[in-house]
């Protein structure tokens, strides 16, 4: 009986110094493997006298059933000691704060053509879009813009290195007007269009920046006037700034493609700041010879058209002195703005 009682604490020391399944399982199979102590046990009863026997594997059996529990107790220490580890390397804090989503923003420039868009369609005027790579007969030429006017110089205008399909110079358009004309030879009179998108000039400081934004308007019929000008524009302003007191100045200027032209200014600013100006426009009736390039008879046809800048109109709207913030993409600028 003494030298099976010594198996039942060979297994016990055996068992309890593994630290791993794996070195578990091979301490099992000293003990209850083909070539197990115990395993021995149990084929030397076969050479034994059938008195003994019984006795002798009766207590091998105990001492079997000593071990498999001992084997039990060991495997559960070892899965229930994995199972603490885990827990304690992904500990949960659920005091941490959130992480959070923030929620975006239109930006200013995008809200304020939006709203410059929906007055003008309430007054009757659609809105179209055009090509920001625009050839230089659309951009200059037929806008009335001599060879040699100066808004054609390497200092305003990026060129594109490419030609368009008529070997004609390609440009990064420097203001919306191409639209005027893009537009009105695909409709037929009256015409009552504005055209909102990106323009690009060799320019940057407070107000300037070198890709900004305008809104282009044009409405083309055989009575349009100046006064209609006034009027369709200063209507526009007062609900832009939903303001009846704005004032404006209709200051004598020169577009070649416009004729009388103006440029519009408005007056910002209050206490020590007032009687300030800011341009926020350029208009006129539509020069003849634009308007034989539109496929139309100046004879017959007239009308009015603007291109105002809505980097301008947001600065005002918000009361923001640097255009070029705009442009930026700061955050604590832009989230001023949700
Ligand atoms: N295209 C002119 C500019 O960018 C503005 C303008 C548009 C002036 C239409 C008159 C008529 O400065």
């Amino acid at each position: 009986m003494s030298d099976l009682n010594h198996i039942v604490d060979d297994a016990r020391v055996a068992f309890a110094s593994a630290t791993r399944p794996a070195d578990l399982e091979n301490e099992k199979a000293k003990f209850l493997g083909k070539d197990g102590a115990l395993t021995k046990e149990l084929k030397a009863l076969g050479a034994l006298p059938v008195e003994e026997k019984k006795i002798r594997g009766a207590a091998v059996n105990q001492v079997r059933q000593q071990v498999e529990a001992l084997l039990n107790e060991a495997r559960n220490a070892l899965a229930e000691a994995a199972l603490n580890q885990k827990l304690a390397t992904e500990q949960l804090d659920v005091t941490l704060p959130g992480r959070g989503l923030a929620a975006g923003g239109i930006h200013p420039v995008t809200r304020v053509t939006r709203r410059v868009a929906a007055i003008f369609r309430s007054m009757g005027f659609e809105v179209a879009d055009g090509p920001e790579i625009e050839n230089d007969w659309y951009n200059f030429t037929s806008l009335n813009s001599p060879e040699n006017h100066p808004a054609r110089s390497m200092q305003d205008t990026f060129y594109v290195e490419d030609k368009d399909e008529h070997g004609r110079p390609l440009v990064l358009r420097t203001h919306t007007s191409p639209m005027q004309v893009r537009y009105a030879r695909q409709h037929t009179p009256p015409i009552k269009v504005i055209a909102p998108g990106r323009t690009y000039r060799v320019d940057s400081d407070a107000t300037h920046s070198p890709m900004f934004h305008q809104v282009e308007g044009l409405w083309i019929d055989k009575a349009i006037s100046f006064a209609d000008l006034k009027g369709v524009y200063t209507t526009f302003l007062m609900r832009f700034f939903e303001d009846d007191n704005i004032q404006l100045r209709f200051r004598p200027s020169y577009f070649p493609f416009t004729e009388p032209s103006v440029e519009i200014d408005m007056a910002f600013g209050s206490g020590p700041n007032a009687g300030k100006w800011l341009e926020i426009s350029g208009a006129g009736q539509v020069h003849p010879t634009v308007i034989r390039n539109f496929g139309l008879d100046p004879e017959e046809y007239m009308g009015f058209a603007f291109g105002s800048g809505l980097e301008r109109l947001a600065m005002l709207r918000y009361g923001v002195n640097d255009l070029r913030l705009f442009f930026e993409n700061d955050l604590r600028f832009l989230g001023q703005f949700k």
